[in-house]
């Protein structure tokens, strides 16, 4: 495990400790692994940490059903009643994936919960592959909150191929993306640089790591959770299958700065008159 600031960046203004939590969520156990990221995160000194997709029931499910199961409402769920509690004693904020239920329906969602309590639901958008036989899509606009003086926006793993909603979070004015993840495919973490060059946004890729071995199959993981700053500049990346708590401080400002040449500002030269059915 490693908890590191190599790659501080100084500045005068609100400074923010940000990071992530990589590790092997265990199937269906979800005590185990709320046990696991309360007890690594029982020190931790940071403004805010995002964790894995799903970290708490783990990622392949049967079906719906073993899914329904599995979910929990955030107004009664023990394991947000943990988590608020952590993080009022870190006075920290935490970006976490979570299997929610909502009367009938089954979201793959991420919360935002910080000293106050819960803060903001994002249920995903874009489901992938088998994800679309266990969960109803995502029908939470994506939008910005605020922390301790940061704008902060959230998507979930595979909404990163669809470039609109990066897009859609900084056009709004996002310092920070959070991306909870389970990724399966190898596209993503190098992807997340463009992403964060053409916007000039920090993102935080917090990805899982190890298998979800079932009856039914077997899904690898990716690892190699990463923070990328503004102009598309990786500021660190975890090994593929290790567990990793890491933190670093940055300046959210240097997110507003969307200048590429003298003469050119990345969302002001926007033709949004001209992208046609985009919009
Ligand atoms: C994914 O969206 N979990 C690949």
């Amino acid at each position: 495990m490693c908890h590191g600031n190599s790659a501080t960046i100084f500045s005068f203004d609100t400074m923010l400790r940000i990071g992530y939590y990589q590790f092997r969520p265990l199937f269906g156990q979800i005590k185990k692994n709320l046990g696991k990221v309360i007890s690594a995160l029982k020190d931790i000194e940071a403004d805010l940490i995002v964790l894995p997709e799903l970290p708490f029931t783990g990622y392949y499910f049967a079906d719906r059903e073993e899914t329904r199961i599995l979910a929990e409402d955030p107004d009664d769920s023990s394991t947000v009643h943990s988590l608020k509690a952590l993080c009022k004693e870190r006075n920290l904020y935490l970006v976490t994936g979570f299997a929610e239920r909502k009367r009938d329906k089954i979201f793959n969602s991420a919360l935002l919960i910080g000293p106050e309590g819960l803060v903001h639901t994002y249920r995903k958008l874009h489901l992938f592959n088998e994800e679309k036989n266990w969960f109803d899509a995502g029908d939470t606009p994506l939008t910005l909150q605020a922390v301790r003086g940061a704008r902060i926006g959230t998507m979930i793993c595979f909404d990163w191929i669809f470039p609109e909603v990066a897009r859609a979070l900084a056009v709004q004015g996002a310092h920070i993306i959070c991306h909870p993840s389970n990724l399966v495919l190898n596209y993503c973490q190098q992807t997340m640089l463009s992403r964060c060059l053409e916007n000039s946004v920090f993102a935080i890729t917090a990805n899982r790591f190890g298998a979800d071995k079932r009856p039914h199959g077997e899904l690898k993981f990716t690892g190699k959770s990463q923070i990328v700053a503004p102009k598309g500049v990786l500021l660190h990346r975890a090994a593929a299958q290790r567990e990793a708590l890491y933190t670093t401080e940055i300046d959210p400002q240097r997110a507003e700065d969307k200048n590429i040449t003298a003469l050119n500002q990345m969302m002001d030269d926007r033709r949004p008159e001209f992208y046609g059915d985009l919009v």
